[in-house]
């Protein structure tokens, strides 16, 4: 009984390792799906008094729970490496995540980081080598700055507000919003879902009239700022995997400060999964990988741990760099 059972274990022990070492060197099939995708995510720059004791560049935990919650792993992009190793980092991921806060768009680290694996995945993405970007509100932002070549942002307050989306009829033929529900997609019309927290934005006038803007996104949702401005709150690549929202999908599970207006209901954690879910699918699409698994182990997030920040910033947890 007992041998039976330990050469069970051992079978099964070799076959995972054959599977391991054959699943490897795949050569490279248009058909091909990564199952063991790495999203990277861009470290933020500090900005706030409280953080900066702790580091000089960020990731809070919602958005690396948010790309987990989808099936993937997250690698940490610092921004202080040269160019070649921003060129291997992306040879290595899936995709890539522009989080939200609060840097300069065209001067800072964060934007000249961004600009660098931006150029990287048009390229990639031209020559039939799949690479998806997501950016959240000022990721968002600065998407739409590598596009036009310019700052394009005006105030649009929406500032701890949570809202519905005033969906666009391309919303229905969306990439993004193809797998959802009629009931969600009916929902996200009326249900405050969508928590805004940004005084800039790109006004939809600015959007429409921007030869650049208009030819490369397509536009799924506006919505109205305090000051009654029109803005862009959700976009999508119309031939590139390159993702926009204004708002936070993240905070819908994964961050709960009281004095901040996060959907938590039902509809709300269903939109946030429905979302991690599509970006993951979408990075399963690129068969980047790294070069061994030492390599691969070593660059993952699992290597950093979050310090509770729930009693010094409106986050409950914080990775420091
Ligand atoms: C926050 O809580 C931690 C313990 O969980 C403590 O070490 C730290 O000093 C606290 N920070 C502030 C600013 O109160």
């Amino acid at each position: 009984m007992s041998n039976t059972a330990s050469s069970t274990y051992v079978c099964l022990f070799f076959a995972c390792c054959l599977c391991y070492s054959e699943a490897l060197p795949a050569k490279l099939n248009p058909e091909a799906v990564s199952d063991r995708p790495v999203i990277g995510i861009l470290t933020q720059i500090v900005s706030d008094e409280e953080m900066k004791p702790f580091g000089r560049t960020y990731i809070p935990s919602s958005y690396v729970k948010f790309i987990e919650s989808g099936g993937s792993r997250v690698m940490a992009i610092r921004l202080t490496l040269k160019t070649t190793e921003y060129e291997k980092i992306f040879s290595n991921i899936n995709g890539l995540l522009l989080i939200g806060g609060a840097a300069d768009l065209e001067t800072s680290d964060f934007a000249r980081v961004a600009k660098i694996f931006y150029r990287l995945a048009l390229m990639a993405n031209d020559a039939g080598d799949y690479f998806p970007i997501w950016g959240t509100c000022m990721g968002m932002q600065l998407l739409t700055v590598l596009v036009a070549g310019e700052d394009l942002l005006e105030r649009t307050s929406a500032e701890n507000i949570a809202m519905p989306l005033d969906l666009t009829p391309e919303a229905s033929s969306s990439r993004m919003f193809e797998g959802f529900p009629d009931n969600l997609m009916k929902a996200l019309t009326y249900e405050p879902l969508t928590g805004n927290f940004h005084n800039y934005g790109v006004a939809v006038k600015t959007f429409q009239e921007n030869e650049k803007l208009q030819s490369f996104f397509s536009l799924l949702s506006t919505n109205v700022a305090e000051n009654g401005v029109r803005f862009v709150s959700t976009i999508e690549g119309k031939t590139h995997p390159f993702y926009g929202v204004q708002w936070h999908p993240e905070v819908n599970r994964f961050q709960w400060n009281i004095r901040l207006n996060f959907p938590h209901s039902a509809h709300a954690v269903h939109l946030s999964s429905l979302l991690a879910e599509f970006f993951v699918n979408e990075g399963r699409r690129s068969l980047h990988h790294f070069d061994n698994p030492e390599e691969e182990a070593s660059s993952l997030i699992y290597n950093n741990t979050p310090v509770y920040a729930g009693n010094f910033t409106a986050y409950e947890q914080l990775y420091f760099f």
